[in-house]
């Protein structure tokens, strides 16, 4: 089952985005959870979905945001996937694809022709997997930083 999140998955939910994210601070990853759940409109997350396993307990979720623009898209605004995960026991049932289709549903309702995603080059299954899902690569981007010393 398929379906947008509710507030009774909150926990469940976090705890997903902390093995997705493991160097980001758990802590902060609940309180962004808990900031949707209190008040959507405020979050900058825009749709969540979550798929269940066949014990109806949320074991993936999908996080979309309508961005300004995002590279390698033809229009903007553009909603863009922002997280994609399925517990490792439950992966190649379709549940990821699934998620994907809600939110090219989602996005379609509301009058978008285009989806976004991105991933780490090195992530091999994630790219397998957005390619599977009907995703084409447009670019690759090398990231900088310089610290400025006072
Ligand atoms: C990416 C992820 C969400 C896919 O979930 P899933 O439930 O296994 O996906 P599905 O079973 O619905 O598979 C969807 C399609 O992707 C393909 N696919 C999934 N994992 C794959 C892999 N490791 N290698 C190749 N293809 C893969 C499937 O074969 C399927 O294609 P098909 O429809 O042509 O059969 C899951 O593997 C995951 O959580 N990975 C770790 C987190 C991550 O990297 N997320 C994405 C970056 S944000």
């Amino acid at each position: 089952v398929i379906r947008p999140l509710e507030s009774r998955d909150v926990d469940a939910w976090a705890a997903m985005r902390a093995q997705l994210w493991p160097h980001a601070d758990a802590e902060d990853l609940a309180n962004e959870a808990y900031a949707f759940i209190e008040d959507e409109a405020a979050s900058f997350l825009d749709a969540v979905f979550v798929a269940e396993n066949g014990a109806a307990l949320p074991v993936g979720f999908l996080e979309l945001s309508i961005r300004d623009f995002a590279d390698g898209c033809d229009t903007a605004p553009v909603p863009h996937i922002e997280g994609w995960f399925v517990e490792p026991d439950a992966r190649g049932q379709d549940l990821g694809s699934g998620l994907m289709l809600a939110a090219e549903e989602w996005s379609r309702e509301r009058g978008f022709t285009e989806l976004a995603s991105d991933t780490e080059v090195e992530n091999v299954d994630s790219r397998s997997a957005h390619e599977a899902c009907g995703f084409e690569e447009t670019e690759r981007l090398v990231k900088f930083r310089k610290v400025l010393t006072v």
